[in-house]
């Protein structure tokens, strides 16, 4: 933690050794449309802003070395918005993967998208494509990137692929069990998530994680997504510290 607060000097004043660091943390990056109408700008303003967050948090939880971070930045719901705003959100995720491709590289950070890759636009599925399998050995951060991502969706697309392996006999029904059920989830190889953050003060799970979350301690962030910085998520830590986890058990 030393190189941690070299780096980091305003978090000097906490006990810093008293800090778990969970391994997997994921963020519903949200109000970034509340964030531009509060400054009488258009929603599309707020997505824009709402990019230059990622960087802060992505260098941070690498301060800590957490280990797997899940951003949320599209929902399959999310399609029913107007168009512009559709394409807006399409060509913001180009222009930050043209962006930040030499800081996954320098920084050995491996992208993974969870969700429906099919339904994104051509030309921005090839290039996360291409960034995938570039930086599928790196091992220093995994960053999972939610996108066209649906909680439900995932759990029907699962039991489609598990009911297709019973009916053509490679898996019988009393196999099934929550390892199976894992196996074919977009995190299949993710560990649960210790910690999902949402932001914007909504205190919903909006068809996020619906089987990961079984455990995860939750902290609701009144900030805009946009005004998210290492602080806010140094808070989320604290109090994940605190947290008594004990999966049923007693303690
Ligand atoms: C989160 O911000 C980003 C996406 C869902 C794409 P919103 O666009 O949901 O912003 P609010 O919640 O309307 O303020
Ligand atoms: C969830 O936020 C999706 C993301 C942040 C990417 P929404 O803004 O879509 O969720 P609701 O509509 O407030 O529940
Ligand atoms: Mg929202």
């Amino acid at each position: 933690m030393n190189s941690f607060l070299k780096r980091n000097p305003t978090y000097s004043k906490y006990d810093i050794d008293a800090l778990k660091i969970p391994s997997h943390v994921a963020i519903i990056m949200d109000g970034n449309g509340r964030w531009a109408k509060a400054r009488g700008k258009r929603r599309i303003h707020g997505h824009a802003q709402g990019v230059k967050s990622i960087r802060a948090i992505l260098d941070f939880a690498g301060d800590l070395k957490i280990t797997h971070l899940t951003l949320w930045a599209f929902s399959t719901d999310n399609w029913k918005r107007p168009k512009y705003e559709v394409s807006f959100l399409m060509n913001l995720l180009e222009k930050y993967i043209d962006n930040e491709k030499a800081n996954f590289m320098k920084n050995r950070i491996r992208l993974r998208i969870l969700g429906n890759l099919e339904d994104i636009p051509v030309k921005v599925r090839k290039k996360l494509k291409t960034l995938i399998e570039e930086t599928k050995d790196f091992d220093k951060l995994n960053l999972n990137i939610a996108l066209s991502y649906g909680g439900r969706e995932e759990l029907i697309g699962a039991f489609k692929n598990i009911s297709d392996k019973i009916v053509s006999g490679v898996l019988s029904r009393d196999e099934i069990d929550d390892h199976v059920i894992k196996s074919h989830l977009f995190t299949a190889d993710i560990p649960d998530p210790d910690l999902i953050i949402r932001t914007s003060g909504e205190f919903r799970l909006s068809n996020f994680f619906i089987w990961q979350s079984a455990y995860s301690e939750l902290f609701f962030s009144t900030v805009f997504w946009p005004d998210f910085r290492p602080e806010h998520f140094f808070e989320a830590l604290l109090h994940y510290s605190q947290r008594e986890r004990r999966f049923g058990g007693i303690q």
